[in-house]
């Protein structure tokens, strides 16, 4: 199994690159060109090309940093921006990246990990770790389905997903389909803009933590019975037969509908 650095470098040397749009996006351009400081800390991880931080340069932004696992699209931004500053262009695994921000940029980056819950908290609390205060996460998110296929990136997820994850750490002050977006993202994102609370989630204000998927099973069920579960989660495992052991038998090799069940959790017990 190759790394994500091999992965990555290997899809630029193949020239799979569907997701580069060769200039920046317009929702992004459009949210740059109302910010009045030029000194702000803007950091783009998984920043591929980077043509927003190359607009960015360009516009006269001093404090732009670009971050990507595989060195190719580095190289050719700079050869494309000789003048940009070498100690902003970083070649590094953005979960092992450390630094502090007013602003990260999202544009299919979340959309390019392996959709385990793991990695998308993971992805969440990084983002927040890198923030300052008051520090600001802009981006677009894609807004289509999950599917089963692992190997088919980019992965989708929908709004109450996202937010699922950023919640604990940011307030949403926007977060809303894109009116802008390019003609081929039209209607499939989401552009948002999310705020770093102040303080720390408490683990003990999130219902997940230190739950077994056995204990979640046995709570919806005695809470809403299988019906109205299959109703909110599509799996054969709660529509034929259903049984705890079967269910947790599948949602333990399935991570999407772990995930999906755990939203479902989220949904049902939390306080707010
Ligand atoms: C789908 S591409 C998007 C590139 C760019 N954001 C764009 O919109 O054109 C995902 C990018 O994230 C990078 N990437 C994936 N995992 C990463 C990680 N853990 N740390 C840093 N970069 C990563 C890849 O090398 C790739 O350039």
């Amino acid at each position: 199994m190759s790394t994500e650095k091999e992965y990555w470098t290997q899809r630029y040397q193949d020239k799979l690159t569907g997701w580069d749009t060769g200039a920046p996006t317009i929702p992004l351009k459009t949210y740059f060109d109302q910010l009045a400081n030029k000194q702000v800390r803007i950091l783009i991880p998984g920043a591929g090309n980077a043509y927003e931080a190359e607009y960015l340069f360009k516009q006269g932004f001093t404090n732009v940093t670009i971050l990507d696992i595989s060195p190719i699209p580095l190289e050719q931004f700079k050869n494309r921006n000789p003048s940009f500053p070498e100690e902003h262009l970083i070649e590094k695994d953005f979960f092992k990246h450390k630094g502090s921000y007013d602003i990260i940029i999202e544009q299919t980056f979340f959309c390019s990990l392996v959709p385990q819950k793991m990695n998308r908290v993971k992805y969440a609390t990084k983002m927040s770790s890198l923030l300052a205060p008051e520090g600001k996460l802009v981006g677009l998110w894609f807004d289509f389905p999950l599917t089963e296929d692992l190997e088919k990136r980019p992965f989708g997820g929908t709004q109450e997903e996202y937010i699922g994850y950023l919640n604990l750490y940011f307030r949403i002050h926007t977060f809303e389909r894109a009116y802008n977006s390019i003609p081929e993202r039209a209607d499939k994102e989401l552009f948002g803009i999310f705020i770093k609370k102040h303080t720390k989630p408490k683990q003990a204000n999130n219902p997940l933590h230190g739950k077994t998927l056995k204990a979640i099973l046995e709570e919806l069920i005695a809470k809403h019975g299988w019906e109205y579960m299959d109703d909110q989660v599509r799996i054969n495992c709660f529509a034929l037969n259903p049984t705890l052991n079967s269910s947790l038998k599948f949602l333990r090799k399935t991570p999407w509908a772990r995930e999906k069940v755990e939203q479902l959790y989220l949904r049902s017990f939390s306080k707010s």
